[in-house]
């Protein structure tokens, strides 16, 4: 049974929301967690504590595939035949590549000049509709949904719930791939933050069926500047509140922003996002998981981006925001070097080619480790190898 090859719905049991006639897959969920101790000793953690969660493995190259294959089921089972979403890119891709494969057609709107190549291209491969909204994500979200209201179009953002329930198999894998011990730590990137809080719901539904004992903590980490659920936890006081925080004080935070025409930057462009969707759920998991908050600058992101690629397999910009945070999370004594840790890296390191090759580049345009010339010669090959 295909089925029983996805790292998603291998946990069908647990995902009890559609018969198995309508489920979509594409072999998504087939990552590794991998125990880093080249990184954990760059970072003064002891060995054996620190695990990478490669979610760039999926088909599509990111996270997004969990989520999507969960969405595309339940949209089979409502005979839906037409998808959108909003994008910073990978959920356009990883929707582009459900819908073709599902027979659905499928639009995406993006930020103008907001999403990095290696998405755009996957979603044109894939046959997508694309729409280049002039403006943000925060944008392209707000007209997305008031246009899937008005057509009747399925919405594929992690505003659907069946995408939050596909990405707790992230951590189900994780919990697997540790022999069911549970970390002390889960870190993620937050941008609209439907991982944190799907993974928020998956440990407080494990531990209601006993298969775990205790919950992890959990620390999202914000791009500086696309901060919101940082300033609002940590400067704010925003919080849960048995499912009542106060709406008062972020409507006042997001009319700031439109007073100020505020629009997020960052280079880790997945996370460029201010009004997240699921700010209230992500407050639900903080409280579940007993969480964290923190923004990290861009350089910061870049160079942690660089040391992942340089220690393990990789990731784009917006995954190294865990390194980014970790670093911080060490220094400040929030977590300690001997704690079992996981980081969630969200994409692949292809996906944002760009970023990487300026990164090797001085400010003069020049390589620091270029491409050597040399004629298409065995000796002068050899003697090329010698000088290296
Ligand atoms: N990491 C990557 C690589 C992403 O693409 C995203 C979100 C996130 C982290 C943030 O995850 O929303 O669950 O907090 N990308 C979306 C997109 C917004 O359109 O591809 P989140």
């Amino acid at each position: 049974n295909p089925l029983d090859f996805s790292g998603v719905w291998r946990f069908r049991d647990l995902l009890n929301f559609c018969p198995d006639d309508c489920k979509v897959t594409v072999g998504e969920g087939q990552t590794i967690l991998q125990r880093n101790d080249a990184l954990a000793k760059d970072l003064g953690i002891d060995a054996g504590c620190l695990h990478l969660e490669y979610e760039g493995l999926n088909p599509s190259g990111s996270f997004k595939d969990n989520g999507m294959t969960a969405a595309f089921s339940h949209a089979r089972l409502v005979g839906a035949t037409a998808s959108a979403c909003a994008s910073t890119g990978n959920t356009s891709a990883s929707m582009a590549l459900y819908a073709h494969s599902t027979g659905m057609s499928c639009t995406v709107f993006i930020g103008s000049g907001r999403i990095a190549y290696g998405k755009l291209s996957q979603a044109m491969d894939y046959g997508a509709h694309t729409l280049q909204i002039a403006g943000d994500f925060d944008d392209c979200m707000r007209q997305v949904q008031a246009v899937c209201a008005q057509l009747g179009i399925y919405l594929v953002n992690s505003l659907n719930p069946f995408r939050l329930e596909g990405q707790k198999t992230i951590m189900f894998r994780i919990l697997e791939q540790l022999g069911w011990q549970v970390p002390d730590w889960i870190i993620v990137p937050g941008g609209n933050l439907g991982n944190s809080s799907s993974f928020g719901k998956a440990f407080a539904e494990l531990k209601q069926l006993g298969l775990i004992d205790r919950v992890p903590r959990l620390a999202i980490i914000n791009a500086e500047g696309a901060n919101t659920l940082t300033h609002l936890y940590n400067d704010r006081n925003l919080r849960w509140n048995d499912g009542r925080p106060d709406a008062d004080l972020v409507q006042e935070f997001y009319d700031d922003l439109t007073a100020r025409k505020y629009s997020p930057r960052t280079v880790a462009s997945a996370i460029e996002i201010s009004r997240p969707v699921n700010l209230t759920k992500c407050l639900r998991a903080l409280d579940i998981c007993d969480g964290v908050v923190i923004s990290v600058p861009d350089e910061e992101i870049i160079d942690a981006k660089a040391q992942i690629g340089l220690r393990g397999l990789g990731c784009e910009p917006a995954s190294a925001a865990t390194i980014a945070g970790l670093k911080h999370l060490l220094a400040d004594g929030v977590v300690d070097p001997s704690a079992k840790i996981a980081c969630v890296l969200t994409g692949h390191p292809l996906k944002d080619p760009n970023l990487t090759v300026n990164y090797h580049k001085d400010n003069k345009g020049k390589f620091s480790n270029p491409p050597v010339e040399v004629p298409n010669d065995l000796n002068a090959i050899i003697k090329a190898m010698k000088q290296a």
